[in-house]
């Protein structure tokens, strides 16, 4: 029985899309658990260059079970964009390919304007999200008037939740943020049309996962956004609306949580984050600048540029704590050469004492200094390498003492962005 679990291991946008393609090779179904479109993952293979928000990313593997779990919010517009694009692009989606959980909640419109309005009446004290409805509809789920899949699959059920929203949403939409009115007729027609296209993708998709688990084949789940964007343990209230961690899994899958066997957190050799909230590590300066150039950090989802910074072994560690990591996969190894020298935050100064956790309160994160070690850096690229002999013997140092400083081994290195450029360390994960 084997049940892998891929993470950010810190804000996001860590290589979770490229390393789920690569370790795809190793299961046989992979399961999205949590999130929605907010993510953008991308994966590489040769020249071509795929980006996946909703869809697995063992969807380009053609032999590949690819499933949209329980825990994940469901565009469907969006998805059938995603489905377009990728038959454009010769990639085959089919429902032998693709499940989708009847459980799974429905993004609907009056979710996405109120993200968008929301935002904007919070001001400066705005969040930053991704303006694609993630938190106003997990907020339905549990307030329990949430529209589901299955719902959506059966008119009177799906027209009724519908009329029953509205009711409640569009003074608050109208009145009080100053949106305009929802159409009803509009709406109703818009998604029954698009359950017709779903319903053959449409399963139990707990059963079907628990099946696969038991008949001996291999799982992968694939996290989206990071430890620090779980609405637990990250930096509250600058998260996403779901848990980002491997406890996300069970819940998001319907599968029981003592099927994980593995937990590889994916994280960049430095650190880097989209939105506003807290960020200790932040370089906001010419070396932050050109770590940004040098390693392409514009978020895929929205465009924006990512902030970047030192790695942070203290989010490291938390992630190693809340997920129960039992590797690290380190990537953009390759964009750090050049630099003469690096550093890495070992722990936090905090009033008079040293911590090695991320504190709850962002006050007190506010006042949290890093404590640095420096590295001598390497001035050879190692896009090319291929096995760990073949890296510099800085960026070994660097290595290592990641592995110290976390407690875990490094499984897999990121060398570059395309499937091939990828350094296996150890083959257990
Ligand atoms: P995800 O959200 O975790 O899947 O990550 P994103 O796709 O949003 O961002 C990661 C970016 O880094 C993408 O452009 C990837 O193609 C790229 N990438 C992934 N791993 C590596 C690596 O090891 N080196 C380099 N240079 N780029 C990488
Ligand atoms: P992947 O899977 C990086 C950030 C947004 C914002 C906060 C809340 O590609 O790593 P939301 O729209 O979820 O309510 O936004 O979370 N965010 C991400 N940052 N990578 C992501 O996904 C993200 N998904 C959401 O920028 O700060
Ligand atoms: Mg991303």
């Amino acid at each position: 029985m084997s049940a892998f679990v891929v993470l950010g291991a810190q804000w996001g946008d860590e290589g979770k899309g490229k390393m789920t393609d690569y370790l795809a090779e190793e299961a046989e179904v992979i399961v999205r658990f949590q999130g929605g479109n907010n993510a953008g993952h991308t994966v590489e293979v040769g020249d071509r260059q795929y980006k996946l928000r909703l869809i697995p990313s063992g969807i380009l593997h053609d032999d590949k079970l690819n499933v949209i779990g329980n825990g994940v919010v469901v565009d469907p517009e969006a998805l059938f964009e995603e489905i377009d694009y990728l038959e454009e692009e010769g990639v085959n989606v089919t429902p032998k390919k693709l499940l989708i959980s009847d459980r799974a909640h429905v993004i609907m419109p009056y979710h996405k304007i109120l993200d968008v309005l929301k935002e904007k009446s919070r001001g400066k004290n705005d969040i930053g999200t991704t303006g694609r409805g993630i938190g106003p509809c997990y907020t339905d789920k549990f307030e329990r008037c949430g529209i589901r899949i299955c719902d959506l699959l059966d008119e009177s059920v799906f027209t009724e939740k519908l009329k029953q929203n509205i009711g409640a949403k569009s003074d608050y939409i109208t009145k009080v943020l100053g949106g305009e009115e929802l159409n009803y007729e509009e709406i109703a027609s818009k998604y029954l049309a698009l359950a017709e296209r779903l319903r053959p993708y449409v399963k139990d998709t707990s059963v079907a996962v628990y099946n696969e688990i038991k008949a001996d084949k291999k799982v992968l789940f694939e996290g989206a956004q990071g430890m620090l964007l779980d609405i637990d343990y990250g930096t509250y209230p600058y998260v996403t609306s779901s848990n980002t961690t491997a406890c996300g899994v069970a819940s998001g899958s319907g599968i029981g949580p003592n099927m994980i066997t593995n937990a590889i957190g994916i994280a960049k050799a430095y650190t880097t984050r989209v939105g506003k909230g807290p960020f200790p590590t932040e370089l906001d300066n010419e070396i932050g600048e050109w770590i940004r150039e040098k390693g392409h950090e514009y978020g895929v989802n929205t465009g924006r540029s990512r902030r970047c910074g030192w790695l942070d072994a203290v989010i490291l560690k938390t992630t190693v704590r809340v997920s129960g990591l039992t590797s690290l996969c380190v990537t953009k190894i390759d964009t750090l050469a050049g630099l003469e020298k690096l550093k890495i935050c070992v722990g936090y100064k905090f009033n008079d004492t040293v911590i090695d956790y991320f504190p709850a309160s962002l006050n007190d994160l506010a006042k949290c200094e890093p404590i640095y070690e420096e590295f001598d850096g390497w001035g050879e690229e190692v896009a090319n390498a291929r096995s760990y002999d073949e890296l510099p013997n800085n960026a070994k140092k660097y290595l290592a003492r990641i592995e110290e400083l976390t407690g875990v081994n490094i499984s897999i290195i990121g060398v570059g962005p395309r499937r091939d450029q990828t350094i296996r360390v150890t083959t257990q994960l």
